[in-house]
């Protein structure tokens, strides 16, 4: 585990979070709500850019849900186009950052153009393995494990294994995350006590932080925060 230079606190392998509030800061200042996820976005860049420097192995992000279609039209236009300028801007500096990109979610139901976009970068930071991040977009924890139990179901028709052997571990690489270690810590910014179906498989065992700051004013101090916190919660896994 690396250390965090500012507390000498080892940082958690993979941190997850529900980046929460844009709405509230945006209506704060007047603002329309897409004002509130573009200084998100920018929140997000600056915190990849700290868990990295913590030595923070996996970050995973919930940037929009299988919900989020409900909103209007030019609010989810206005995240995906941020999405999208995200990816341009990933693919262009993947070899300097070295970064792997995941997306989870079921990509089928984003535009085409954003789809190729996705698998672009998947494909080509595929060879990076130091650090990763996940994107999760149209993703919703139950939609993943519905789709993973329809492949794994598929393949046991196919005949490739048998559904009374089946273990967790086999069922977890039926998961977007397969691969990804399950995140020690989750943070939930904007007050907000809720997990909103994101990643209910993978955190089980997870500890989770809710802060009373609304995403776009999300500091590198919150993360620390967030981090210490972690450090004083006891982990016993439903051991003693
Ligand atoms: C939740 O806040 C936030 C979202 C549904 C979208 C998150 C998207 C981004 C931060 C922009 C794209 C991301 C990147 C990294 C390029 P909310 O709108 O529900 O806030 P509210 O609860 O205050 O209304």
């Amino acid at each position: 585990m690396a250390l965090s230079k500012a507390k000498m606190l080892p940082a958690p392998q993979h941190i997850a979070i529900i980046m929460d509030g844009n709405g509230r800061w945006a209506k704060k200042r007047g603002l329309p709500r897409n004002a509130g996820h573009k200084a998100g976005a920018e929140t997000f860049r600056r915190i990849a850019a700290h868990c990295n420097d913590l030595g923070v192995k996996y970050l995973t992000v919930y940037a929009f849900s299988t919900e989020n279609w409900k909103r209007t039209e030019e609010e989810v236009s206005g995240i995906m186009f941020l999405l999208e300028s995200y990816l341009k801007e990933a693919l262009r500096d993947m070899e300097k950052n070295r970064i792997r990109f995941q997306v989870f979610g079921d990509l089928n139901r984003l535009s085409p153009k954003l789809q190729k976009l996705c698998r672009e970068t998947m494909e080509r930071s595929s060879v990076y393995h130091d650090v990763q991040v996940n994107f999760c977009m149209n993703y919703g924890g139950r939609d993943e494990i519905v789709r993973a139990a329809r492949a794994f179901a598929a393949d046991v028709a196919a005949g490739k294994c048998s559904a009374d052997s089946l273990t967790e571990r086999d069922f977890e690489n039926y998961l977007d995350s397969a691969g990804v270690p399950d995140p020690e810590l989750v943070i939930r910014p904007s007050g907000e006590q809720r997990t909103s179906n994101f990643l209910p498989w993978q955190s089980a065992y997870s500890e989770y932080v809710f802060m009373d700051v609304l995403w776009p004013d999300f500091s590198n101090e919150d993360l620390d925060a967030a981090i210490e916190e972690y450090h004083r919660r006891n982990r016993r896994f439903g051991g003693t």
